[in-house]
């Protein structure tokens, strides 16, 4: 049944809403899903339908939708209030959660700087580096180095570091002038490496570029583990290893971008921290509040807070003010999510999710257009490719991922493809035999799709 002839909200949605990330034109016969509500993983349309949500909402919902308890925190907190503005007033939620998240990440970052999006905390720690140069007398550092592929947001200074085209293009003249450096590529590596023989050799253009520039170079931004938007692409730990170790050499701050993959995603809190990383900068959002309200957090170390701590009349300090920054009720969410993935066993409580995942994997790879299955914790994805032996993709043009998309919708698992990436970000409170369902549906629409072609 085509909803958009049938359904008043569509109609309206359609004559008055501008989508994200969407050509608007493709909902003249397709409209978006009317969502009516949504339980754990997931979502109810307005007919009824129900559809198992493998990427929570843009990666954001990690402890399931409608949790009682995050639900119930945000209720205490607008009892008393909702928000405040957050310059010379203060409150409980936000000091509780500074407080937790200094002490649950990587030990040398002991303040926490809070915004509203993933593109806020980034535009706030590349703004925080520059203005820390300055004030340190170094007033020539000011490029930033980013991977190619890298995503971290879309408002022009986040774009500006950002490495993809896609997003990138037609903003080109107006964005910073900053350094694109090649990363890593596991799949397609040029080095002909495997995992088992790799040593991170990809890191030779970063270590290039950090010698040659490093006098203009103020800091260096990266996704750790996983570049998400990219198409889920993983590079292994010890890339990071060597990152830290050459920006501390060359006096270049690392900024570690965790909004995608932070609280849980990978298997472990943060990153950083579960390897033993001191980036400079921490960029937190997404999952903070587990998908309920927008917040963002840029956290960062002593030695920067210190330059910008002084007289009012030095004019020192960080001006930089958004007005929703530390909203209570997203601190009390984002402090109850923190208390859920906190408790005894919840973490551990992964290893058979990814464990099924591991399996689901093997499944997917009998696929003959499997040319890569790839898992990091809770984050799995599957590169679909024309030809597995020369790796060949499929052309955008032919809208595969889409039409995967589309045979989801009708087995009821919502998936959003990344080009030719099927990838699987679910909360992480699905269960096991529910990952099964999302293996076995997804196999069947890529062999339904690509069957043939
Ligand atoms: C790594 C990373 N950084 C930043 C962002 C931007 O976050 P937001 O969409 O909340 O602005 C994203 C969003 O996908 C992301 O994946």
């Amino acid at each position: 049944m085509n909803l958009f002839k049938t359904d008043e909200d569509l109609i309206r949605d359609f004559h008055n809403v501008w989508h994200p990330c969407t050509q608007m034109k493709d909902h003249e016969t397709r409209p978006p899903l009317l969502i009516e509500r949504a339980a754990g993983v997931h979502l109810f349309d307005a007919d009824g339908n129900r559809y198992l949500d493998v990427i929570a909402s843009w990666w954001v919902n990690i402890l399931g939708h409608n949790h009682p308890r995050i639900n119930q925190a945000i209720k205490n907190q607008m009892e008393k209030f909702s928000h405040v503005m957050f310059a010379g007033l203060t409150h409980k939620p936000a000091i509780d959660l500074a407080e937790t998240l200094v002490n649950s990440s990587s030990p040398n970052l002991t303040k926490v700087f809070f915004s509203d999006n993933g593109s806020t905390a980034v535009e706030v720690a590349l703004k925080q580096s520059l203005q820390y140069w300055v004030q340190t007398g170094n007033p020539e550092k000011k490029q930033f180095v980013y991977l190619k592929d890298g995503y971290h947001g879309e408002t022009l200074g986040a774009l500006s570091v950002c490495g993809s085209d896609l997003f990138r293009d037609k903003f080109e003249p107006v964005l910073m002038q900053n350094r694109e450096v090649v990363g890593p590529d596991c799949f397609r590596c040029p080095y002909g490496l495997t995992p088992d023989s790799c040593q991170a050799e990809c890191f030779e253009p970063m270590q290039k570029t950090l010698e040659q520039n490093h006098a203009t170079v103020a800091a260096v931004i990266i996704e750790p583990l996983v570049q998400g938007a990219a198409g889920m692409k993983m590079y292994p730990p010890i890339y990071l290893k060597k990152l830290e170790e050459a920006c501390n050499a060359c006096d270049v701050h690392t900024i570690y971008d965790e909004v995608a993959v932070g609280f849980g995603r990978t298997g472990a809190l943060f990153v950083s921290e579960h390897h033993g990383l001191q980036p400079t900068f921490l960029c937190l959002s997404k999952g903070i509040t587990s998908g309920v309200l927008p917040l963002a957090a840029t956290l960062t170390e002593e030695k920067i807070y210190a330059a910008f701590y002084d007289e009012f009349a030095s004019m020192k300090m960080f001006i930089h003010s958004h007005s929703y920054s530390a909203n209570a009720l997203a601190c009390a969410a984002a402090n109850e999510t923190l208390a859920l993935l906190q408790e005894e066993g919840f973490m551990a409580g992964l290893q058979p999710k990814m464990d099924a995942l591991k399996e689901g994997g093997r499944q997917l790879e009998t696929l003959p257009w499997c040319g890569e299955f790839r898992q990091t914790g809770m984050i799995a994805a599957v590169e679909l490719v024309k030809d597995r032996d020369r790796k060949e993709p499929f052309p955008w043009q032919q809208r595969v991922g889409h039409q995967i998309f589309l045979e989801g919708l009708k087995r009821g698992v919502y998936m959003r493809p990344l080009g030719n990436v099927v990838y699987f970000i679910p909360p992480l409170v699905i269960e096991t035999n529910e990952i099964q369902t999302m293996i076995d549906t997804a196999y069947e629409c890529i062999d339904k799709v690509l069957g043939g072609k």
